[in-house]
């Protein structure tokens, strides 16, 4: 069973870490691997604005690079107060690592939706469609 509130919490205290001095949306991200360890990430922009990073790909990276690749769940937090949707090519990525995460967009502990991936970006194109 997963704990949503902990992952909206740790995605909501990644909040403060966002460097977003362009668009000053912040947005959290905490992902759960299977072996039951979390990363976190937060947007961080650049002034070069194609170079921004949103904050689920951060807490990706983090896991990818931590060596574990297995994400069972991603959770997404704003400023915003409202649900905010991962984008296109942060759903792309996180089909590269597994296409039945679960994807919780939250507007606060008690206020979350749960998707599957396959949800929200159905047909995807993965690996085994590079022949
Ligand atoms: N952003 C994210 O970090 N994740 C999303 O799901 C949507 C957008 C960031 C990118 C940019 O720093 C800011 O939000 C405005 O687009």
């Amino acid at each position: 069973m997963i704990n949503y509130k902990k992952l909206i919490q740790k995605a909501q205290n990644a909040l403060k870490f966002s460097y977003s001095p362009y668009s000053n949306f912040k947005v959290g991200a905490c992902v759960l691997t299977k072996s039951n360890n979390t990363y976190v990430g937060a947007n961080i922009e650049n002034a070069s604005f194609g170079a921004t990073i949103c904050a689920e790909r951060v807490a990706i990276d983090n896991a990818i690079t931590s060596g574990d690749k297995d994400i069972v769940c991603i959770a997404i937090v704003s400023k915003s107060g409202d649900y905010t949707f991962p984008c296109g090519i942060c759903r792309q990525v996180m089909a590269e690592f597994s296409s039945d995460m679960k994807v919780v967009v939250a507007k606060n502990q008690e206020d979350y939706k749960i998707y599957k991936l396959e949800e929200l970006l159905p047909h995807s194109f993965l690996q085994k469609d590079i022949k």
